[in-house]
């Protein structure tokens, strides 16, 4: 991976960053010793119809097909779930991802912003659910499910691309559909911050069958019901995908964002050139 993407002229300052971090659950909450998270730090537009723009991310559960209308990510069978998840972090952005949906009963296209002390922000869309996609976030692993998961209409989220956007601040999330902003979460309403998303994450991008019979019946029953794969195969696409990492505005040159200690609070985050 990284041999390959010193070829790359376009992605040489990425390529710069991006060393082997592997997403180990070390959780920074936890211990001392995890290691530092590769910054992004600076706007970049993947486009996904190239291969080539996706060297910094990495590729799991299965293949992903460049084509001139976009990157397809396929659940044809048990197990599939092909899925890219970035190198780098963002510490605080803009994160826009041009997508169109699988299909399919028990089938999820989820993005996902992530950190290594499960902060979350997620867009999920249900293969079953044609009208609507849901947005949802978890501050320090906190799972108590109460009003975080929200839903919101989106017209034709599987015939077409939609542009699903979180723009990401310290004092508030935005979540947008299109040229629409259908939610705004303040720092304050998440457990009055303590469990508003603020520590380097990395992105995701996937497709996977939140319906497979040997999920949790939970999982199962958010996910629409029970995934048919005799009816796939089942394909999400994706064209652009749109990075702002708001942390080089605060860490210019920046290579890392470190956790100060193990509270996990925005002032905490430290960075390294
Ligand atoms: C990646 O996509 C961007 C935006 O379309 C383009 O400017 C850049 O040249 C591409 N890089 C590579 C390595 O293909
Ligand atoms: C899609 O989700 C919305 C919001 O939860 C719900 O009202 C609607 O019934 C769902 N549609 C289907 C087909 O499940
Ligand atoms: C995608 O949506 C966001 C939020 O509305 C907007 O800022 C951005 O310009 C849109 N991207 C494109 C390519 O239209
Ligand atoms: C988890 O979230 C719930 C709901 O916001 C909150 O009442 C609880 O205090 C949180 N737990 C922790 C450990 O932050």
């Amino acid at each position: 991976m990284l041999s390959n993407m010193r070829t790359i002229g376009g992605l040489a300052l990425l390529a710069g960053l991006a060393a082997a971090q592997t997403f180990t659950d070390c959780n920074p909450m936890e211990r001392d010793d995890c290691p530092p998270c590769e910054a992004l730090n600076m706007d970049y537009n993947f486009d996904w119809t190239h291969a080539s723009n996706s060297t910094t991310w990495d590729r799991t559960n299965g293949n992903i097909l460049y084509e001139d209308t976009g990157a397809k990510f396929t659940v044809a069978k048990q197990k599939d779930g092909p899925t890219l998840t970035s190198q780098w972090h963002i510490m605080f952005g803009h994160v826009e991802v041009h997508l169109k949906a699988a299909p399919g009963q028990g089938i999820v296209s989820s993005i996902v912003i992530q950190s290594d002390n499960l902060d979350e922000i997620d867009w999920e869309l249900i293969g079953g659910n044609t009208t609507h996609v849901q947005s949802n976030y978890f501050g320090k692993g906190n799972q108590t499910t109460y009003d975080r998961a929200e839903w919101h209409p989106v017209d034709n989220p599987m015939g077409r691309f939609v542009n699903y956007t979180v723009d990401w601040t310290k004092e508030r999330m935005e979540f947008w559909i299109d040229a629409q902003l259908v939610r705004t979460l303040p720092y304050e309403a998440a457990n009055g911050g303590k469990n508003f998303p603020q520590t380097p994450s990395f992105v995701r991008v996937g497709v996977w069958a939140g319906g497979d019979p040997d999920n949790q019946p939970g999982v199962i029953e958010w996910a629409g019901g029970l995934t048919d794969y005799s009816k796939g195969p089942y394909t999400m696409e994706v064209k652009d995908v749109v990075i702002r990492d708001y942390g080089a505005r605060d860490f210019p040159d920046s290579k890392e964002y470190i956790f100060g200690d193990r509270t996990a609070s925005w002032q905490s985050i430290e960075a390294t050139p």
